[in-house]
């Protein structure tokens, strides 16, 4: 049993988010024996996007495709939402077609309004705090790694205030990991969501350390996350003050050296580890810098399990989709 809408992790029990992971190993391990059942057959599912993405719209996509649903794509460009309609009367149309509705975009409140307006499930695609369904990937990648979450040590290292990071921290607390975010202290969390997670971690014994001690946050770890440094949503102009502040923080081998031999490294993706993308190369032109948040040897390593994460998103979005219908 699950909630009808996916907004954000705090609105779910240790339980819930457990049995969401669950899940979603189940749906991978039955659509690679070719045995998955089909729940969602004659189910309409929109997506908005107002901000661009591959993973999280193809995950939609293929896995409403898979459970016998259609989806139907929609982009701020090519719809009336946020120019001509607000969000609220956006919610009531779609509510009126739709069976579900996926959301990625920029204000929190966008998504919460859309579930309290629209009368359907709603999912959180990611919004500038959010990114709720990244972390059910990443745990259930985890697991498969490193056989338990309970205890794990989990470093996330960069910029600590982004919509991963927030989740991150939100699902560590939930599930009693041993969670550090490692970043300069104008970069950790907002301390109203930081003193939310140290009371749920009373309750589900996690460890939380925000620090700047790159030594300190990662000696000894299971794993290493990182994020881009600027996210979108964010303007051109941060790039500068964020790569100064956030060199010191990129995860290469030196990094990589104070976590334990076996560490894995996770990215919810895309990456800035090398110069094949047009922003890559903006950024070395203007800041000489060839890797941002992870270097290139790191993300090819055989530590890394980037790949494994991205399509976990896919079984995961499945299963929160599942979920919500059978709540
Ligand atoms: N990790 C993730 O959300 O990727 P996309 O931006 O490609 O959806
Ligand atoms: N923090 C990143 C995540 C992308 C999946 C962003 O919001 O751009």
């Amino acid at each position: 049993m699950s909630k009808k809408h996916f907004l954000k992790l705090l609105d779910f029990t240790e339980e819930e988010i457990k049995n969401l992971i669950n899940l979603s190993a189940k749906l991978k391990k039955d659509k690679k024996l070719g045995i998955e059942e089909k729940t969602l057959i004659g189910k309409n599912i929109a997506l908005i996007f107002e901000k661009t993405s591959t993973r999280t719209r193809c995950a939609f996509e293929v896995a409403a495709s898979d459970q016998g649903a259609h989806t139907t794509y929609l982009d701020s460009s090519g719809s009336q939402i946020g120019k001509k309609e607000s969000i609220k009367d956006t919610a009531k149309v779609l509510g009126r077609m739709f069976d579900g509705i996926q959301y990625r975009g920029y204000a929190q409140k966008s998504v919460e309004d859309l579930a309290l307006y629209s009368g359907v499930p709603v999912w959180n695609g990611l919004t500038d705090s959010a990114h709720p369904t990244q972390i059910i990937a990443d745990f259930l990648t985890i697991l498969e790694h490193k056989g338990k979450l309970k205890g794990i040590k989990l470093a996330y290292v960069g910029d600590g205030r982004n919509n991963v990071a927030n989740s991150l921290l939100v699902g560590a607390a939930k599930l009693g990991l041993d969670f550090r975010i490692v970043a300069p202290q104008n970069l950790f969390p907002e301390k109203k969501l930081m003193d939310i997670c140290y009371k749920i971690s009373e309750k589900t014994e996690a460890k939380l350390t925000f620090t700047d001690s790159i030594e300190k946050g990662l000696t000894d770890v299971d794993a290493i996350y990182t994020d881009v440094w600027v996210s979108m949503g964010e303007t051109k102009d941060v790039w500068e003050k964020r790569i100064n502040s956030l060199i010191p923080y990129q995860v290469n081998n030196k990094a990589m050296s104070y976590a334990k031999k076996n560490a894995i490294f996770l990215h919810c993706l895309p990456a800035f580890h090398d110069l094949e993308t047009d922003i890559g190369n903006e950024i070395f032109k203007e800041f000489g810098e060839k890797e941002l948040e992870v270097s290139d040897d790191v993300f090819q390593s055989k530590n890394s399990v980037v790949f494994d994460q991205a399509e976990n998103r896919l079984h995961s979005i499945k299963a929160i989709m599942v979920s919500s219908f059978n709540n």
